[in-house]
């Protein structure tokens, strides 16, 4: 385990099952749609690229980077798109693709950002969830795990950066950013 995490909360084994089922679950769900797949960088880019591998459906991948957090451990209220997808989306079913949903605020923007864009229709897939954390009423359709109101890094996670190719999923220590 890195000298900086607490603890380990999901192993790269548990992560790797879990991604096979949420695939399974979006091949049943999509069979004999037309999916564009919108990954939000940064941090979605590993389990986007995992889970890309387990829809056995012909998908379109777009990206938008959107980022609030910056260097903080609190979101800043405020999101920031620095990049656009290029991918026409109207009549689209389009699925947005997170590592985590924490207040809410992100994912909330970008699924009303996608539907005045007139998808057909807009899910929201994350690997984690921290209902705790949460300050909208926004809900994943695709929920990888739970997790409880600490500061979680690895597997496309960041703390100021640092710390997104952890191959597992933990509790970033509180003396690092305290
Ligand atoms: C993080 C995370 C989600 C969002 C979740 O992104 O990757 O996109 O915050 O938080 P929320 O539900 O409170 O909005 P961040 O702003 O850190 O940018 P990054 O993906 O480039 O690290
Ligand atoms: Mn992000
Ligand atoms: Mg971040």
């Amino acid at each position: 385990m890195h000298k900086d995490l607490e603890k380990i909360l999901f192993t790269q084994e548990q992560i790797h099952d879990r991604v096979i089922k949420l695939g399974k679950q979006i091949t049943d769900d999509y069979a004999g749609k037309e999916i564009v797949t919108v990954g939000i960088l940064k941090g979605a880019i590993v389990f986007f690229a995992d889970l890309m591998r387990e829809i056995k459906l012909p998908v379109r991948f777009d990206f938008m980077a959107a980022s609030s957090y910056g260097a903080s451990t609190k979101t800043s209220g405020t999101v920031r798109i620095l990049k656009d997808i290029d991918t026409d989306i109207e009549n689209k079913h389009v699925i947005i693709v997170e590592d985590i949903i924490d207040s809410g605020l992100t994912l909330k923007y970008l699924k009303q950002n996608f539907e005045h864009r007139k998808a057909a229709s807009v899910k929201l897939c994350a690997m984690l969830n921290k209902p705790d954390g949460r300050r909208t009423d926004i809900y994943g359709d695709y929920i990888g795990f739970d997790v409880p109101d600490e500061f979680i890094v690895g597997y496309g996670l960041d703390y100021a950066s640092a710390y997104r190719n952890l191959p597992y999923i933990g509790i970033l220590k509180k003396e690092i950013y305290a």
